[in-house]
């Protein structure tokens, strides 16, 4: 069988390499060196699972940057380009997800087009009403940047957005090339499966933040934070993991969708959603604080990414910290081995790590690394486990 991946991130990627397993996959995407990265069998992302899939795996896998000759033939069409949050409008910028189904139900009205970016509620109803057509369905993707492939072939769930035969046939193409065939799956309204990923991310950027603020009242009244997340974690209701403080939730996706799940609240009573979209601000302004109070005359950040082990600077809640800083007069300094150049975001970028230890009064770090340990009196952090 033929299938069409648009749009090769981590979540087209991910989902391109798993189908290509059994299936003769066409991935598609409008950035050539992308394109030719993946016809080279390299990995365009940081994704060590990925990459080494990708060189070793037998896969059934093209690429092309050009969709009409991707998708005549294919029986689905797979859709993962990005959907920012546009302030402008309180709303996902959905416009290459709407325009890609355009597309692709001209070139081939028989193929299944699955959304699998995220997506406002209703965003499915509308766009079968606009384009009239019915061949259009959400399956939300769950995977974590930097574990994109794993998670890809070990999902937590399936969930497709429609109550039918060929939604059951698309969550058993998932599950063929998972590891495990053990999955849960859920066919839902197409709604409440959109319901379900923005509900999702805005649990966990809830419990980050809710972690993050029982650290900043142990910071400011000077408990220690670490037994007192063990204690609660040990209650099976709470559970010992996804709990270690940080400089605030962040990626490309917590933020975002969590601002779209306050945006579609409109007319509806909450306060918890309010309060999740918040907490990253109160929690940036009060780590600022605290490093401020240090009275550092330079500050060393050690590592952009936005997690261990991630190469994506997206949101990473370290650039808000840095900009707090840098506007109330602190001259930055960055070590970031995974960017070259002089300056970044307002600093200055030191690839030696020596000198950039020996030239930072304080030192920041969201996640600690074996690296820092002999300037481990400099270094601010709120990392307590050394976990994500
Ligand atoms: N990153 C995650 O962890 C994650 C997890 C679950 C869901 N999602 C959702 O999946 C979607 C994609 O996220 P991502 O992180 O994979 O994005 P990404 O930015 O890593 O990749 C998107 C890709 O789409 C390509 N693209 C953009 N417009 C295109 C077009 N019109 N035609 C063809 N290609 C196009 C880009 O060149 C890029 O390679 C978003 O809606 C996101 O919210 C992301």
């Amino acid at each position: 069988m033929r299938i069409c991946v648009v749009g090769l991130g981590h979540v087209g990627l991910s989902n391109a390499v798993l189908l290509a397993r059994h299936n003769d996959v066409v991935a598609v995407d409008s950035d050539p060196d992308r394109v030719a990265s993946i016809v080279r069998r390299e990995s365009p992302l940081g994704d060590r699972e990925l990459a080494s899939f990708l060189a070793s795996e037998n896969l059934r896998l093209s690429a092309t940057t050009d969709l009409a000759k991707a998708v005549p033939g294919a029986r689905y069409v797979l859709i993962a380009t990005p959907t920012d949050y546009d302030p402008a409008t309180d709303c996902f910028d959905t416009s290459s997800v709407e325009q890609v189904i355009a597309e692709a139900a001209a070139l081939n009205p028989e193929a299944v087009i699955v959304i699998r970016s995220t997506i406002p509620v209703g965003f499915v109803e509308n766009v079968r009403a606009q384009l009239n057509t019915r061949q259009v369905l959400f399956s939300p993707e769950f995977l974590r940047e930097s574990h994109a492939l794993h998670d890809t072939l070990n999902p937590s769930r399936i969930v497709v957005g429609e109550i039918s035969d060929r939604a059951r046939a698309f969550a058993e193409l998932l599950r063929q090339g998972a590891h495990s065939s053990d999955i849960p799956v859920l066919l839902t309204d197409p709604r409440e499966a959109e319901a379900i990923k923005l509900f999702s991310n805005a649990f966990l950027a809830m419990r980050v933040a809710f972690f993050n603020e029982l650290d900043s009242f142990a910071l400011a009244r000077g408990i220690n934070a670490r037994p007192v997340i063990e204690g609660l974690g040990h209650d099976p209701r709470i559970g010992n993991h996804y709990n270690n403080p940080s400089f605030g939730y962040g990626g490309y996706c917590l933020p975002k969708d969590t601002r779209q799940l306050l945006a579609s609240y409109s007319g509806v009573p909450q306060n918890i959603i309010r309060a999740i979209v918040d907490a990253n601000r109160t929690r940036t302004d009060f780590l600022a604080d605290r490093i401020f109070a240090l009275m550092p005359r330079t500050v060393g950040i050690h590592r952009l990414e936005m997690k261990a082990g991630s190469d994506s600077f997206r949101h990473s809640p370290i650039l808000d910290v840095m900009a707090r800083l840098r506007d109330r007069g602190i001259e930055l300094l960055v070590h970031e081995p995974l960017l070259s150049g002089d300056r970044i975001k307002g600093a200055r970028l030191i690839g030696n790590l020596a000198v950039f230890k020996q030239s930072s009064d304080v030192i920041i770090a969201n996640r600690v690394s074996d690296d820092l340990a002999d300037v481990a009196g400099k270094v601010f952090s709120r990392d307590l486990f050394g976990l994500d």
